[in-house]
């Protein structure tokens, strides 16, 4: 059986800073609210006309770039995101066209674990046999569908994109993945309207449908209680102790549940990767996003084990466990 590796990875952040500052002027909250309760000090704001395809495919670009390749040598391109451009035609169609890769081309939508379920549907193609090079993207303008005149939620996100190209060979790079949904709690954390449920409407914007809603108090909870679980599940598939986890690179939603998570595993904080302070939560991107700033930072060399973590709407949740296969950039 063919094994899947990371041979490319590529991020990109748009340009626009909105700091705490920034917030403070639109809305009843304070630097110091945010700093404490999230570790989110600013975020990026994709340019007004810059959709979730152009950032995606900057990333995608930068990540083939990285492995040596050109976009013809894709044979399927995977996008997960919650912002997609369009509800159809998908992302994957539009950044393919894009960044000129012409092969099948998909979204996957788990909100913030989207890029999880992404690197999964890309290994299972390669360890099938169906696929040899997948590129792997996790994009987000969720703050397309942020109300920024509720401070509970528009403090938190942000947006960005990030890439692998994940390859066959006979190095087993993605050791474990496991996945999981709880689709009895979607209520917790989801934008109500705009879909078929129910089509955008002047009761709609009234309503400010439109937008995320999200219990941040259930969704903290669910992700410390599941993600250590998730964790020691793939640990146990793939025989590995967790005190072998060079890099934890959990999904950047909340300092506060990235220690917590970290000492409910007894990782030191210092293997817990954390970019949120300058990112937020860019939901899809933040996992590739994270490695690529440690990739570049040259703390992944061959052979580090590296568990990647996802959790979101759904709610859904997914870790994925890899051994790095390429040299320090
Ligand atoms: N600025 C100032 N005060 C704020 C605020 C803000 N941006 N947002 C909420 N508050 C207020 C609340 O109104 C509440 O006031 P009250 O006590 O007078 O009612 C108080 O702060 C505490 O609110 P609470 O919701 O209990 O805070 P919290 O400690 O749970 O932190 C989150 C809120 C959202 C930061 C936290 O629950 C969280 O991060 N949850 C996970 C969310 C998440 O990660 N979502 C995406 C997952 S993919």
């Amino acid at each position: 059986m063919p094994h899947a590796r990371i041979t490319g990875v590529g991020s990109y952040l748009p340009d626009a800073i909105l700091t705490n500052a920034d917030l403070e002027s639109m809305v009843d909250t304070s630097d110091e609210w945010i700093v404490t309760r999230t570790g989110i000090r600013e975020r990026r704001l994709a340019a007004p006309g810059e959709t979730t395809s152009d950032l995606a495919a900057h990333a995608a670009l930068r990540a083939l770039a990285d492995a040596g390749l050109e976009p013809r040598d894709v044979d399927l391109l995977v996008v997960g995101t919650s912002s997609p451009d369009k509800i159809f035609p998908s992302t994957a169609c539009i950044t393919a066209a894009k960044i000129g890769a012409a092969c099948p081309a998909v979204d996957v939508m788990a909100a913030c674990t989207s890029f999880v379920y992404a690197l999964h549907h890309a290994t299972c193609a390669i360890e099938a046999g169906r696929a040899r090079t997948v590129l792997v993207i996790g994009a987000d303008a969720l703050t397309r569908h942020v109300d920024f005149t509720d401070r509970t939620t528009c403090v938190l996100f942000g947006d960005g994109a990030g890439a692998f190209v994940v390859q066959a060979g006979d190095e087993q790079g993605v050791l474990a993945i496991d996945l999981g949904a709880d689709g009895t709690r979607g209520d917790v954390l989801e934008i109500p309207a705009c879909g078929a449920a129910m089509p955008a409407s002047e009761e709609v914007l009234a309503k400010r449908f439109q937008f995320i809603r999200m219990n941040g108090q259930e969704v903290f909870k669910f992700a410390v209680r599941v993600i250590p679980q998730s964790v020691k599940a793939a640990l146990a598939a793939s025989g590995l102790a967790v005190e072998q986890i060079d890099w934890l690179v959990p999904h950047q939603a909340n300092q506060r549940i990235l220690d917590t998570i970290a000492d409910r595993l007894g990782l030191p904080h210092e293997r817990v990767f954390s970019n949120i302070a300058t990112t937020g939560n860019t939901s899809a991107a933040s996992i590739p996003l994270a490695v690529d700033a440690l990739y570049t930072g040259r703390n992944l060399h061959p052979g580090s084990v590296v568990g990647l973590v996802g959790f979101g709407a759904g709610l859904t949740w997914g870790y994925a466990l890899v051994r790095w296969t390429k040299e320090a950039r």
